[in-house]
């Protein structure tokens, strides 16, 4: 089954560990012997890490935030799922498939992988759940890391983030594809995303008297000028000439922009529907440009296919992909369903963020606790608990510091304001609290410090 496909990497079942586990772990003293060993992690794959995080849950918290205003509700699939889902979803001769997956045997004989996108594992869900009996037509976004074993780059990740949502059942009314397009957009601007652009086309549907048709025509033609063509093209005019008009190479492109267009080619159901799609999106306000090249590459896709791009990323420059696949809820197995979608690519979403100078603000805290003395440092473990329960972020530190250690420890941490306790404050109930951007120093009683934070935030939000 999955054997055949996409096991460029291939894990070893917990059952024949041996084979994977180094031989020298097997000797009693390898813990003590290696502890010189150094570990990173793998290629392709990398660390988030604070304060970049920040950006990455403020991305995720609109996610949340705009879906759910357009009806949207969360799944969380598995991260693997049985190998032949990909394959018979995503297509057995598409690069995610045949070289891209993580695949792996499991105990019991059966292939899995790890999800290289979510659309499969979605439909999958639909169908084992039912729910087609839920009222139409049922909205779902997801959030989490897939995997493909790509060439890594920048913004090309071998684990690497989607934020993705899908809409099942119900009509292929062009208002839905718009609807769809305009939520991604209306997030996008929410974020204060730069220069996004979105380019759509229409593929129509696999029929000899659409896109079956214009295939053969468009492989008589690529035969015709194949000596042009590089080594993958020509191998795709036999396994997938649409994704001939993918292609990059310099050298192939004065070729291709002489190749006959689907658009001259889609049925009359499918042209009404593109027409449509683009007089809805001009109903909602967004801008768009047509691109008869745009055909992407999972095979799933029917009628209209989009891509949405962003600054500051060079080459791999998609922040985003989606189209219709109405018939992939059938092709797994359950009943004719019509589904559009779109998946953002996370990554590429904080980069372009963060190449804009909106990325992420230095995680500091609203107030440092400088504390001595016993007396102290009870009044201050009372404080740090009121303050973080009413949302301020304090740093307490856990031994005794000079007052001149502290401050200066509160202003590496980047925070605003250092809350001086000392027996003389506990005493008499007045605190100092230091504004360190400015030096200047004041009193409080814990009542008036908590009036005080407040106003601060309020007015800084
Ligand atoms: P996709 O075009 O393969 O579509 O991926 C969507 C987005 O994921 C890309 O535009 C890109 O931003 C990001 N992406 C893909 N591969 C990588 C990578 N190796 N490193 C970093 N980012 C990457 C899909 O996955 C479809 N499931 C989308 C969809 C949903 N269509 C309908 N519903």
């Amino acid at each position: 089954m999955g054997n055949e496909l996409g096991s460029s990497f291939r894990f070893v079942s917990a059952a024949t560990n041996s084979r994977v586990i180094p031989s020298e772990a097997r000797n009693p003293s390898y813990r003590l012997m290696a502890t010189k060993a150094k570990f990173q992690a793998i290629k392709g794959t990398r660390d988030l890490l604070p304060p970049e995080t920040e950006l990455w849950n403020r991305v995720e918290q609109t996610a949340h935030e705009v879906f759910a205003t357009f009806g949207f509700g969360e799944i969380r699939p598995p991260i693997f799922e049985p190998t032949d889902l990909f394959a018979r979803a995503v297509g057995g001769e598409t690069d995610i498939v045949s070289k891209e997956m993580y695949s792996f045997e499991d105990r019991d004989d059966t292939s899995v992988s790890l999800r290289p996108e979510a659309t499969a594992s979605v439909c999958r869900a639909y169908i084992e759940h039912n729910m087609q009996q839920l009222p139409a037509p049922v909205k779902l976004y997801y959030l989490g890391p897939m995997f493909r074993r790509e060439r890594p780059q920048k913004g090309r990740y071998r684990q690497f983030y989607q934020i993705g949502a899908e809409i099942l059942g119900g009509t292929d009314a062009p208002g839905i594809d718009a609807q769809v397009i305009e939520m991604v957009m209306s997030f996008f601007a929410r974020l204060g995303l730069e220069g996004v652009q979105l380019e759509i086309n229409s593929i129509g549907h696999n029929a000899p008297e659409c896109r079956r048709g214009y295939v053969e025509k468009l492989k008589a033609a690529l035969e015709r000028v194949k000596e042009h063509l590089g080594e993958d093209s020509k191998r795709r005019i036999e396994t997938n000439p649409l994704r001939v008009l993918d292609s990059k190479l310099e050298s192939e492109q004065a070729v291709i922009a002489n190749l006959p267009r689907i658009g001259d080619h889609l049925c009359d159901e499918c042209a009404k529907h593109y027409k449509e799609v683009k007089r809805q999106l001009e109903l909602r306000g967004v801008a768009f440009k047509e691109n008869w090249r745009l055909v992407r590459g999972l095979d799933y896709y029917m009628r209209t296919t989009f891509e949405i791009t962003a600054k500051g990323l060079g080459s791999q420059n998609a922040i985003c992909g989606g189209g219709r696949y109405d018939g992939l809820v059938e092709l797994l197995g359950g009943p004719p369903t019509k589904g559009i979608g779109f998946a953002i690519g996370q990554d590429r979403l904080v980069l372009s963020l963060q190449e804009a100078g909106k990325g992420s603000v230095a995680l500091g805290r609203d107030v440092y606790i400088a504390w001595m003395g016993e007396k102290a440092q009870r009044a201050a473990i009372a404080v740090a608990q009121k303050l973080r329960n009413a949302g301020f972020r304090v740093e307490l530190p856990p031994t005794e510091q000079k007052f001149g250690k502290a401050l200066g420890q509160a202003d590496k941490l980047g925070s605003r304001y250092a809350l001086i306790l000392g027996e003389d404050e506990v005493t008499s109930g007045h605190w100092t609290v230091k504004t360190l951007a400015d030096g200047s120093q004041q009193k409080y009683t814990e009542a008036e410090l908590f009036e005080f934070l407040s106003k601060q935030k309020q007015l800084s939000s």
